[in-house]
């Protein structure tokens, strides 16, 4: 898949990072604000960290345009319906990301990705509240996020492995390095809380030495009766109908 236009939802300490490295890379940004003082605020923390580039050599003056030109502002998610690729980066609180999944399934079109940049929450809870659950998958940046290379990219057994092909094209593009992690489906991964559970996770990760080369597509190893399952119990918790409509 071609990702050539992304949006970005929540513009604080990570999207502000996210939105630089997706321009610096070529990309065109929409960026997207709970209001306009937020808006106004991520823009400002994006140009900061530009010309602080700019300051220390590290970018031209004409590079520096040419990538602040390439953000732009989107005062509501309807705006992001041309994006080929929308990661949300709004507040860790469950409801609130299924709250903005749900407004991006009603812009997107069907083939775009939705990710999310959650560090905590279980990825299948937040894929399960959308139309669209393949489409989910978590794109989990570090910070800061122009810096570290490190990108995981985090599948559920409801996500369509053209999806997590597509993200991990997408971080070898940004010129990071894809890790690809599976979520745990019936309870949140803890890891950013758990500093025992971030260990355990780095060291599955394949760049640690001994780890296994990637974990298996849990597509295969989970049938449609279990997807169906998992959808059905992540969808009660936030009491959705078991099945999506349609
Ligand atoms: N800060 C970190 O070190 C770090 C590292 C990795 C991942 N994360 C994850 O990234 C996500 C964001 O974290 P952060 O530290 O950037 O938070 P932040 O509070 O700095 O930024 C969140 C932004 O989302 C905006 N927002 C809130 N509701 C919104 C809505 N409905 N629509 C659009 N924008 C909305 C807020 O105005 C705010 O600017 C979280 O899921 C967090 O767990 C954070």
């Amino acid at each position: 898949m071609d990702i050539r236009e992304v949006g970005v939802v929540g513009l604080g300490t990570m999207g502000a990072g996210i939105a630089e490295v997706f321009a610096r890379a070529g990309l065109r940004v929409t960026a997207v604000e709970a209001d306009a003082g937020a808006l106004s605020a991520g823009m400002s923390l994006l140009d900061r960290s530009l010309r602080k580039l700019v300051s220390h050599g590290r970018l031209t003056q004409d590079e520096y345009a040419e990538i602040a030109g390439r953000v732009r502002p989107g005062p509501a998610i309807a705006t992001l319906s041309g994006a080929d690729l929308v990661i949300e980066v709004v507040p860790e609180q469950l409801a609130v990301k299924r709250a903005v999944i749900s407004e991006l399934d009603q812009v997107l079109r069907p083939a775009a990705i939705i990710a999310t940049n959650t560090s905590s929450l279980s990825v299948t809870s937040i894929a399960a509240g959308s139309a669209h659950p393949g489409r989910v998958v978590g794109m989990h940046f570090f910070n800061p996020a122009p810096v570290m290379r490190l990108v995981e990219v985090v599948t559920t057994v409801l996500t369509e492995p053209v999806t997590a092909a597509a993200v991990t094209a997408l971080a070898t593009r940004l010129g990071k390095t894809p890790v690809l992690v599976n979520d745990r489906p019936h309870r949140a991964r803890h890891v950013g809380r758990d500093p025992r559970g971030a260990c355990a996770r780095v060291r599955r990760h394949p760049l640690h030495p001994g780890a296994p080369a990637a974990p298996p597509d849990r597509r295969r190893t989970h049938g449609a009766e279990e997807r169906r399952r998992v959808l059905r119990v992540h969808r009660g918790t936030a009491g959705l109908p078991g099945r999506i409509p349609g």
